[in-house]
């Protein structure tokens, strides 16, 4: 293949965790119907591997499956990190690809990135710029290294160009972008399941959420919330408090799950006013979020999807890398306070729930735009 007939190689597209598989799936789609179509390889590191954390959400997000799997499953960070490496390194000599494509912070990322970038393989980093300024966050940690060495970074908002300028990023390598994330919110919208539907798969009566009240939402997975008892006790105490005015929705994450067994935790809550599900499909919980008055959490992604979809959040964290949904959407930080956490809610079930707007470029396109300017870039020696 010359130069004038497109990059050489395929786009070797890398997915590990939850959180990746939305952000992958409007890229190879854009990558695909691209004019003339970017060939792409998608790598499944196997970070996540239970039906429920990958399985369901490759169905739901019409994910093709993956070329590769290399099957790395749970492990300290360290060997979890390593092992991918290991096992990347003779897939990516395989395939020649024309560049790595890695997509949010997880372990997977920064391990195919070291890889790559060592070859002198090119890096794109799709969510780049994000910063908490936590140093704590394994993903704050993956995200920093990751974007000093990416060759191409496209971000969601305007403050993350900034933050890598900031880094001593050349700005000719950052392309604001727009939120890919929520490309799969807007494109996977009609087709939500609805809330009685997931109750009743999960063996539990749709009326426990059916009356005039409504539901809130909640999900908890962070290390710095679940893994300690004296932690987790106090935000379980308090989420049984709100549940007591609004019935929750608990989608829990399996190492949340494994914490409120192993600390005996399971007590402090009602099951009929706080219903415990297993993880949730994307088309579940987009059900569940869209119809929501509240959604309480320490994901990332949920601080962007509620504000895309306009409902009120009150993120369990100290600091939030996403600012703009709390200067622009409906998102409000109220950390670990049970005072504040209470404060929070009551405002919102008072009807005074910040309303918000949808961001700059988060509108369905962004990985259009991506894969134009991807092919650009690559056309012109990914330099
Ligand atoms: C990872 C990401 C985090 C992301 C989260 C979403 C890193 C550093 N963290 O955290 O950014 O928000 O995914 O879920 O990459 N487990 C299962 N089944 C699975 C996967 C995990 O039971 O399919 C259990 C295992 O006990 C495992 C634990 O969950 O040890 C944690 O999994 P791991 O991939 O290490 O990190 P997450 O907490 O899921």
């Amino acid at each position: 293949m010359t130069k004038s007939s497109g990059p050489q190689g395929p786009v070797m597209c890398i997915v590990g965790a939850r959180p990746n598989f939305m952000k992958m799936a409007p890229i190879l789609r854009a990558l695909a119907e691209h004019q003339p179509p970017l060939p792409a390889l998608l790598v499944h590191t196997g970070q996540h591997y239970d039906a429920a954390m990958s399985d369901q959400l490759f169905a739901d997000l019409r994910l093709p499956r993956p070329d590769i799997n290399l099957e790395v499953g749970s492990a300290s960070h360290a060997v979890q990190t390593a092992e991918v490496m290991k096992r990347f390194e003779p897939a990516m000599d395989e395939h020649q690809p024309s560049c790595v494509l890695v997509v949010g912070d997880v372990n997977s990322s920064l391990a195919c990135t070291l890889v790559a970038v060592k070859k002198g393989v090119p890096v794109v980093h799709v969510e780049a710029g994000l910063r908490s300024y936590d140093r704590k966050m394994p993903e704050e940690i993956n995200r920093v290294l990751t974007d000093q060495v990416a060759d191409r970074l496209y971000t969601t908002e305007r403050s993350a160009t900034a933050n890598l300028v900031r880094e001593g990023i050349a700005e000719a390598r950052v392309c604001f972008a727009g939120n890919v994330m929520i490309d799969s919110l807007l494109s996977n919208r009609a087709q939500a399941r609805p809330v009685a539907d997931t109750l009743r798969a999960a063996g539990m009566d749709p009326a426990l959420v059916q009356g005039a009240q409504g539901w809130g939402v909640v999900t908890l997975h962070r290390p710095s919330n679940v893994d300690a008892a004296d932690t987790l006790g106090p935000l379980l105490g308090v989420l049984g408090e709100v549940a007591r005015q609004l019935p929750l929705v608990f989608a829990l994450h399996p190492r949340t799950r494994a914490n409120i067994e192993r600390f005996g935790l399971g007590g402090l809550v009602d099951p009929a006013r706080m219903l415990m599900l297993p993880p949730q499909g994307y088309l579940e919980m987009l059900g569940l979020m869209a119809g929501a008055r509240l959604v309480l959490t320490d994901s990332g992604g949920l601080q962007e999807e509620t504000t895309a979809l306009g409902v009120p959040c009150l993120t369990l964290r100290d600091n939030t890398e996403r600012p703009i949904t709390v200067e622009q959407g409906t998102n409000t930080m109220v950390g670990r306070d049970v005072q504040a956490i209470r404060a929070g809610v009551a405002e919102i079930l008072a009807g005074h729930g910040k309303q918000g707007r949808v961001p700059e470029l988060w509108d369905g396109r962004a990985a259009q735009r991506i894969a134009a300017d991807l092919y650009s870039w690559l056309l012109a020696g990914a330099r």
